[in-house]
Parts: C-alpha cells; structure tokens; sequence
C-alpha cells in the first residue's frame, strides 16, 4: 500500500471514530486505541510532510500562539432570545403568534435544552472548516478559529457519505464542558496550584479565549449545534430537516431535541427538562422553543435584538439561604489549608449541601463571610456548592470576622502562606492529615487504583503508623490489616490481593500517584512519551531536558527536579520497586534511533520547519535543542545559518545538511 493510501486510510478511520463518538455516541474503541492511531498518522506525516492536509486530525493543535484575536462579521447576526420567566409567559408566547398568523392553527414546535456555554459559529465552504468565531456583539465575533480546531467533536471536514456538502454552510451551535469533565479539570487546576473555574461556563469561556491554542487543545470542550446561519448550495423546509442535515455531516446534535405539536406539549418538554435537569452530565438553564417550519419563521420574522419564532422558557435558579454554623480548616495533600463553611444542611436543586469550601482568606475578606451569617448558596453549575453572598441584614449582633489560625489544625505546626500566593500551607510533611490525603490520592481510581483501601482505612493505618509514606502499603501484612476495626479476614485478603494487583502498573499511573506538585495525569502522560516510560531516566532528568518538553514548563520542571533531589521521594520511590512495583513498557512505533541525542536546527530549512524537525526528532526518543553547546552532538544547518553554526564549528559538532538529516529518518 502507498503511504499516501494508509494516510488516507488512518484519516478516514479516525474521522468515522469521532463521529461515532461525538454524533452516534456510540464508540467502538478506547481513547487509547484512538490515541494510538493518531499517532500512527502523525508519524506518517512526519517523514512525509508534503502530505499533510488542512483537515487532517493531526492538524488540530499545532498553530503557533497569536498576539490578538482579528475580528470575523457574522453574515447574519447572532440574535439573542426573548424569555420567559414560567407556562403563562409560554403560553402568551404562542397566543403572540397565533395573532400574528392570523388564525387559530396547530403549531408544530421544536424544543431543544438551553446549554449554559459560548454560542460559537462555524463555517464550511465546500466542506472543509474554513473559520469560526465568537458571538461578539452579535454582528462581529472574534476569530477564533485555532481554538476550534482543536475541539474534536468539531468536524474539520463534514462527512459526505449520505448528503453531499452545500457550498457554504455556517451553524452555531454551544461550546460548552460537561460537568465530569468540569470535574477532573478543576481538580488538575488545583494539583498544578492553579486557580479553579467557578463554574463550567467560565472554565468554557477561558478556554476559547486563549490566545494559544495549545493551552485550549488541554480543555475538554465540548460542542452542541443548533442553528444555521448562511446556507447556500441546499435548502430545508424545517429546522428538524437541517439538525438531521447536520448530524449526517458530522456535527454533534443534542440527543434531548423534540419535535412537539402545539405549546401544550412544548410546556410539558420543558417541566419535564426542569425536573431532571441535575441528571444531564451537562449544565443547562432553561429550555429553547422554536417554531420547526421555516416558512412559519419567515412570516414571523424577527425583532431586533431577538427571533419572534423562538424562545427560552428559564429555570428556577437552584439557590438557597441557609446558616453557617461553623468554619473549619482543612488540610490537602499538599498541605494547602482550606476553610470550609459547615452549614445547616440546606436541599439545593435536589441535593443536600452541609460543606461549602471558602477557598481561602482572601474570598473571606472579600465576602465578609462569619460564622452565624445567613448566606445564599447556588450550586455553581449544578456542580460545586459556593457561597454568592452575605445576607446581612440577617447578621445576628455577636458575630466577628473569621481569621484563619497560623497553625495546622492537624498537626499544630506552623502554616505559612507566601506573600504573592492566596494559599496557606501547613510546611510539616509528616502531617498525618497530609499522609493520609497523599494516600488517599496514591491508592484512587486514575493512579494505582487499589480497591477497597478508602478513606476509613487510611485513617486507621496512618494513626496505627502502620502506613507513613506510600511504599508502607506493600509492606502490609495480612495479620496486621485483619486486626484493625471494622475488617473481617475476608476483606483483609481482597485488600492485599488488591494492593498485588496493583504493582504491575504503567509509568503515567505511577507518576501521577507519587503527587509530585503540578504533576497531573495528564502531564504525568506527557512525561510517559517524552521518557518511553523509563523511570530511572526520568528521576535524573534535569530542568533543562524537562523544559525541552512540549506542555512542560519552568515550573512544572522545577517541581520535578526539585522533587527528585528530595533523598526521601527517591527511597520511597526505589522501595516501591523492591517491593515488586514494575512499569509496564511503553510501546513506540516509531523506532528510536535518536535515543539520547541532541539536535540543533538553525538557519532555514526548506522541506520542513524548526517545529517539524524539533517533532521528528522527539518521536525518535532524541531532543531538540535551542542552542549549540558542548552536549550537541548534530547541527542541522539550514540556508544562512549564522552564529549557530560558527559556535558549533568551533566546539568541533558535526554538522548536517537538511537533506542529510533527511536521509538519517529514511
Ligand atoms: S438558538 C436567535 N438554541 O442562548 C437565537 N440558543 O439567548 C438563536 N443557547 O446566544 C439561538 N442553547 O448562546 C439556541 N438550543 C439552543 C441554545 C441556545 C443555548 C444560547 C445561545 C444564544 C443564547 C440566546
């Protein structure tokens, strides 16, 4: 087979994975599998370059950071829409209608949930996503383009195999993040010491408005569409015909959308849509009422800032007031000490809500939250309890403004919080409350995932001081897990076998559970690839190797090298392997014929550019270096290299041609 055939090949196979994933949602294959693939395809067209093409799945990250966002003009507005607040409003809606129609008829509707995200639009000319921008001011948007490439539910050519592709289609639809997703992204956001998202939709707007798409291809954005814009090459007589227009071309469509005959049923879709709201995975505030037949909307018309054919039936918003009866500091893994409001528990949206995390003294100040205050609570996003504000005419007479202590509530040693940071840590890393959280995170489910060691049992082992750093687990014994409370012999076997199964483990896993600050596990992978999983290698490495790594920054590598430098860390994490810890090895099609070496490129280069050679040497287990120093050991020297190539001279490192270089990766 050609390599022009398997390219296309790969590219056709991973198109129809990411529709059955994002359209059908239906996979076939696991992340990993698809993963693999990509990268199949990516190292194909790294050694082949001159076929890579604009929609290829391997060109959603890559573009280089802008300065600034240009502006697009929407070739019909983005409107808004008119809402109403309960059934009477929907009612007077379609009663609106009805007098401007003229005559009393059944009016077929189309109800859809209304996302909480960003209404983006997207635009195909002949097929293949040419642009995208942000809703703006309704008439200009922000070209955003970048940043929506690297959304795979974004199809970057829409599919043609039931319904050829109109010359020019644009369709809006919602970037939005589901609320799992929400989740893990918040908690990586506080593992690298960042700040968290208040709630989806911002975690959502933040990520498209990042002037670096790389950072945005981290975000796990996601997409409903639910409007044309300009559509020319075909034509819809219903808005029902146009959303299974764009499912056949790829682009996700919400699953909850219905088509209702007459308000009646459009009220009861929209009850219903409230009632279970909180069990979507994600966020929404309301439903959308559309008219279906385009003809009807035509007749209809629109206002000026909104369609007379559409509205948004809201929610009750899901707050409460309730009474915090105490607040209490608690400790992270890495010593963070957090204040927690304990609260008269309170039902918000369904849910019963007795904690609500402060953040930090700063927010405290801020909000000037005491203990006895009446406080309203929202469930941000439906996802995490927060505190919008102080009722304070509520306030009872003997309050006083809460400050936190300046030592650990666990351990009374000193807590100390660095002037620039808002973060208060306690500085003891023997801290039993530490030990347990670093535990806690060891054992769970995305690092070594050790069943049925959980948070009752930790507590045990940490205050038995059976259990002081994490290589102690597999010291346990059946005896000594059999005598503690609460453990029958039977579960003292399934822990220990559980605590077996979880020695043959992968570097990532591994990695991620040592906790190492700004380690998530996903840089925990970026670490996997970028050492093929060798661990020995990855504890010598240095800020310099570490920097080199794409995704990996200053900080990032100052942790990690601080972190090995540490005696302690090494025996913990040298006892884990005596102990019978092994690291799956890490499969690498391409081979590694640059293991160890270094590479300069300087000068220009005509087939590939710097990126593209830093890349090929990277998937060949080599690295690419910015300057020439002792420790180079190739000089790829383009047209006009310059001082580069003399300082390389110099210390005597050979020096290559492009086309030599090429030849070596043949
Ligand atoms: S249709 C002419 N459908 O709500 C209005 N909008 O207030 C076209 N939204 O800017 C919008 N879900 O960001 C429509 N299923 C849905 C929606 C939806 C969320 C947002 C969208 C729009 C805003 C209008």
């Amino acid at each position: 087979m050609s390599t022009r055939t398997k390219i296309d090949d790969l590219r056709s196979e991973l198109n129809d994975h990411n529709y059955r994933y994002y359209v059908l949602d239906d996979p076939v294959i696991s992340d990993a599998e698809y993963d693999r693939l990509l990268r199949e395809l990516q190292s194909l067209e790294d050694t082949h370059p001159e076929l890579i093409t604009d929609d290829s799945p391997t060109q959603r990250v890559g573009a280089l950071p802008l300065e600034g966002f240009g502006n697009i003009e929407h070739r019909i507005p983005m409107q808004s829409l008119a809402n109403a607040m309960d059934s009477d409003e929907l009612l007077a809606f379609h009663d609106r209608l009805i007098r401007r129609l003229g005559k009393e008829q059944a009016i077929e509707y189309i109800a859809e949930p209304k996302l909480d995200g960003l209404a983006v639009e997207l635009v195909y000319e002949n097929g293949q996503f040419v642009n995208g921008s942000t809703r703006g001011d309704g008439t200009t948007g922000e070209d955003i383009t970048q940043n929506l490439k690297t959304i795979r539910a974004i199809p970057l050519a829409l599919r043609v195999e039931t319904q050829s592709a109109p010359a020019l289609l644009e369709v809006r639809g919602e970037v939005f993040i589901r609320k799992d997703d929400f989740k893990k992204l918040n908690k990586q956001q506080e593992e690298n010491d960042k700040p968290v998202f208040a709630n989806p939709r911002n975690a959502a707007a933040g990520s498209l408005r990042q002037l670096d798409s790389g950072i945005t291809a981290t975000r796990p954005l996601s997409i409903f569409c639910y409007q044309a814009g300009v559509v020319e090459g075909t034509t819809f007589e219903t808005h029902s015909e146009f959303l299974a227009a764009l499912q056949n071309w790829g682009c996700p469509v919400n699953p909850e959308i219905k088509i209702l005959n007459g308000i009646e049923e459009a009220i009861t879709f929209h009850s219903n849509l409230e009632s279970h709201r909180n069990s979507l995975p994600y966020e929404i505030d309301g439903s959308v009422i559309k008219v279906n037949n385009y003809a009807l909307r035509e007749k209809l018309g629109v206002r000026s800032r909104s369609p007379r054919w559409a509205i948004a039936g809201k929610f009750k918003a899901q707050q409460e007031t309730t009474v915090i009866e105490d607040i209490v500091l608690s400790v992270g893994r890495t010593g963070a000490v957090t204040p927690v409001a304990k609260l008269q528990p309170v039902k918000v949206g369904g849910v019963v809500v007795s904690n609500v995390t402060l953040h930090n003294q700063d927010e405290i100040d801020r909000k000037d939250i005491r203990v006895g205050d009446t406080v309203l609570i929202q469930r941000a996003g439906d996802v995490i309890p927060q505190v919008v504000k102080v009722i304070k005419e509520k306030r009872p007479s003997d309050t006083s403004h809460f400050k936190m202590t300046n030592t650990c509530p666990e351990c009374n040693h000193d807590v100390y919080r660095p002037e620039d940071e808002v973060v208060a840590r306690c500085q003891n890393l023997s801290c039993p409350a530490q030990v347990k959280r670093r535990i806690e995170h060891f054992v769970s489910k995305n690092a070594m995932d050790i069943d049925g060691v959980g948070e009752k049992l930790i507590d045990q082992l940490v205050e038995k001081n059976l259990v002081k750093s994490v290589d102690d687990l597999y010291r346990l014994t059946l005896d000594q897990l059999s005598e503690l409370e609460r453990m029958a012999e039977k579960s003292a076997k399934n822990t220990i076998s559980a605590i077996n199964n979880s020695k043959s483990t992968t570097f990532h896993r591994f990695v991620h559970a040592l906790g190492i600050r700004n380690v998530g596990e996903h840089v925990a992978k970026v670490l996997e690839k970028s050492f093929t999983g060798n661990i020995e290698i990855f504890m010598k490495t240095n800020a310099e190797v570490l920097e080199d790594i794409d995704e990996v920054g200053p900080i990032v590598a100052e942790t990690i090298v601080k972190f090995w430098a540490d005696e302690t860390n090494v025996n913990i994490v040298n006892n884990c392997f005596k102990l019978g810890i092994s690291l799956e090895s890490v499969k690498n099609e391409t081979e590694q014929i640059f293991m160890g070496k270094t590479f300069v490129f300087t000068g220009s280069l005509e087939s590939i550019t710097r990126k593209e050679g830093k890349e090929i040497v990277e998937a060949r287990g080599g690295r690419a270096a910015g300057s020439a120093s002792a420790k180079t050991d190739y000089i790829v020297a383009g047209e006009n290299a310059g001082s580069k190539l003399k300082k390389a001279e110099k210390l005597g490192i050979p020096v290559l041609t492009e086309s030599e270089f090429m030849d070596l990766i043949k």
